[in-house]
């Protein structure tokens, strides 16, 4: 594996078994039974120029539970980039003090142009319409922990991805983690002006698999494995879009009707998050909330075992897990209801 993690152009089949079993072994700490201090007295810049909860916090959260430190930098406002440094000078900088570094940023190929001047790790925690590939790795586990529990495979599988295509660059980073494995079938359904990158849809198609587009969701999609649904991503529209995007119509909502009409009972659904629940915005429906299908919040408990994976395999603690483990002393409330990740 390479030295960082900027994009899944970098992983191999091989590489993602490797990280997906390794996070397998992280449960036992992301879901409180056990505490290792494998990075103890090391330190993680998290560096996020761009809106963020779930990823700023899960890799601030990972990193500490493998026993290292955080130090975060939010917004352009408080960073000496508001003073005109640039990528380059910020990179040599945080490479003096930080072992391993988490960088969000508005444009795409800005955590590229970061990580080619420093040696420390650096992982792409999303660089505008481009990629993030610690979602896809993590939306990838919680596709296969949750086909194992439905006792589905996924070679064959059927899986719709829907909503803004072209700028949600969690889906551009999933497809291409799906390509790497057996042919499946993959159903896109974007607004127009919103579908798919066409090179994206070339190479999953180059790879073997049935790619089918449509531009709505009034089908049978009974044989359906998963949706995965994404917000309308309005920060990254021209001015002309915004002028002209009427906002997602209805027939775009995934909704309780939409999966008991037109799914099945072991379709699963599945958002990076955040999901717009503002009146009209049409995003996913809250109405799935507490239906056993809803994967969203189980998948957001993935991100920190794969989160810890990604960390352990990049600075190469990933064989001293075991060697490291204890049990936790404080006091942890039982949890597991259907919304929450089964560890
Ligand atoms: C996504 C992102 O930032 O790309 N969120 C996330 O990291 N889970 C999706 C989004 O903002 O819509």
């Amino acid at each position: 594996m390479s030295p960082h993690l900027l994009s899944v152009d970098s992983l191999s089949r091989d590489s993602v078994d490797h990280l997906l079993r390794v996070a397998a072994r992280m449960e036992p700490i992301a879901s409180r039974r056990q505490v290792t201090r494998v990075l103890e007295g090391a330190v993680l810049g998290n560096l996020f120029f761009e809106a963020s909860t779930r990823t700023r916090v899960s890799f601030n959260a990972a990193f500490c539970r493998l026993g290292g430190s955080v130090c975060d930098t939010t917004g352009f406002t408080f960073s000496s980039m508001a003073k005109g440094e640039s990528l380059y000078d910020t990179s040599r900088v945080m490479s003096g003090y930080c072992d391993a570094i988490v960088m969000r940023h508005p444009e795409q190929g800005s955590v590229a142009e970061f990580a080619a001047a420093t040696h420390v790790p650096v992982i792409n925690g999303g660089d505008g319409p481009g990629e993030h590939p610690s979602q896809a790795l993590l939306d990838l586990y919680t596709i296969d922990k949750e086909f194992t529990r439905l006792g589905k495979s996924l070679a064959g599988a059927h899986i719709l991805l829907t909503g803004d295509l072209k700028y949600g660059r969690t889906v551009h980073s999933l497809i291409k983690l799906l390509s790497l494995y057996d042919p499946m079938r993959l159903t896109l359904v974007a607004p127009p002006g919103l579908e798919m990158p066409s090179h994206l849809i070339d190479l999953v198609a180059s790879r073997g698999h049935r790619v089918e587009l449509r531009d709505s969701l009034a089908s049978d999609f009974s044989d359906l494995d998963v949706v995965y649904t994404t917000r309308i991503q309005k920060e990254r529209f021209t001015e002309e879009m915004s002028e002209n995007f009427a906002g997602l119509s209805q027939d775009f909502t995934v909704d309780r009707t939409f999966l008991d009409a037109r799914c099945s009972d072991t379709t699963i659904v599945m958002h990076p998050l955040p999901r717009d629940s503002r009146p009209g915005a049409n995003d996913l429906n809250v109405d799935l909330n507490g239906d056993p299908r809803l994967a969203i919040f189980r998948q957001t408990d993935n991100g920190i075992p794969v989160r810890m994976a990604i960390f352990a395999t990049l600075l190469r603690v990933d064989d001293q897990i075991e060697r490291d483990l204890r049990p936790v002393r404080w006091f942890v409330p039982e949890r597991v209801g259907v919304d929450d990740a089964h560890f």
